[in-house]
């Protein structure tokens, strides 16, 4: 018989961004990176895998097209770390190592746009790979992690710390849980969805030009994420939003200024983004104190985080300068977002 299984994973947002790595192949950072994972029943991934005697070979499907196994090589790597997980927890010979793979998985949102749909769609393909097989381990992030970097913090909900490590092997390199999601249930994130399309220059080869070209990039890492990210942390468990906030959106700065000081530049943010910037900046000004927060990843598209209590009034306000296509907004379980429609500039 044939098992079959079916998981979804959510996508998360950086607060502290992941920019660079120290080794391509085996995806290890140069800096740490925290980040907040959304609810599943917000935008996820949801990916069904068929394991067993009689699938004929192993394919991955990923919103109704053939990803070509053969030439991608963290596909390949994911599957070989399974299966010699599968043979270090049931023996050498186990019947299911030998076992083909089906993988069908699809996005309940835009794919390649900013959105952080690679960071739940190989978290979710390792999660559902791992519980095809019943294996029960700690290993998941790090094998996440080579699917996509951040990957390994939608492994975990809430909010979630990418140690980057030291080894060469990455074996320190990993994501842990700061705080579970429970934690601070008044934070609500806000997505503001610019444009979804394909972005032109995708975070790997963005992140791989930066390395090579940028000299804020070094200062970066070295200068101010170890600070900014002991921080951070500290405002997550004690919630003091004002620190979050405030570090959340220096960090979304400096990690689209190094996009500038790379060379060709990689040009992420938009018309609308800065006009949203100059937005939150204003309304804060006004309200006397740090109230709402953005950060953006490689994309145009808005990440807002605010307190509930804040919420009604901000978005008021926001629906005004920002009005959405069909201004469906929806409240679901406590976090808010907007539909994926355009927002335009009023
Ligand atoms: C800007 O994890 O997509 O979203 O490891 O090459 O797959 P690869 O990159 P990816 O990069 C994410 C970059 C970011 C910041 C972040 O999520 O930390």
């Amino acid at each position: 018989m044939d098992k079959v299984v079916t998981c979804m994973a959510p996508v998360n947002i950086a607060t502290i961004k992941y920019w660079g790595k120290r080794d391509e192949h085996l995806i290890l950072p140069l800096n740490d990176s925290v980040s907040l994972t959304l609810d599943c029943d917000q935008m996820h991934s949801q990916t069904s895998v068929v394991a067993g005697p009689f699938v004929k070979k192993d394919t991955v499907m990923l919103n109704g097209h053939v990803m070509p196994i053969e030439t991608n090589e963290r596909l390949q790597r994911c599957f070989s770390l399974i299966r010699k997980l599968i043979k270090e927890k049931k023996g050498e010979n186990c019947p299911e190592a030998q076992w083909n793979i089906r993988v069908c998985s699809e996005n309940n949102f835009p794919t390649a746009a900013g959105l952080a749909s690679s960071a739940a769609g190989y978290a979710c393909l390792v999660y559902t790979l791992a519980n095809a097989f019943d294996l029960v381990t700690e290993d998941l992030p790090a094998i996440a992690r080579q699917g996509s970097g951040s990957a390994c913090r939608s492994i975990y909900g809430g909010f979630v710390h990418w140690k980057a490590g030291k080894d060469d092997l990455g074996s320190d390199s990993t994501a842990v849980q700061i705080a579970t999601e429970a934690h601070w249930p008044e934070m609500r994130i806000i997505i503001l969805v610019v444009n979804d399309s394909h972005k032109k220059t995708s975070s790997t080869v963005g992140m791989k030009k930066s390395v090579e070209t940028s000299e804020l990039l070094q200062y970066r890492v070295n200068k101010c994420v170890p600070e900014r990210t002991k921080d951070i942390i500290e405002a997550i468990i004690n919630k003091n939003f004002v620190k979050f906030a405030e570090i959340t959106m220096r960090d979304s700065n400096q990690f689209h200024a190094i996009c500038l000081d790379t060379y060709p530049p990689c040009v992420y943010l938009n018309g609308v983004s800065h006009e949203i910037i100059t937005f939150i900046h204003d309304y804060n000004d006004a309200a006397g104190h740090v109230k709402v927060s953005y950060t953006f990843d490689a994309g145009p598209n808005a990440f807002l985080f605010i307190l509930e209590k804040d919420l009604d009034l901000f978005m008021s306000e926001l629906i005004q300068v920002f009005p959405s296509d069909k201004s469906k907004s929806k409240y679901i379980r406590g976090i808010k977002s907007t539909n994926p429609d355009q927002v335009a500039p009023y």
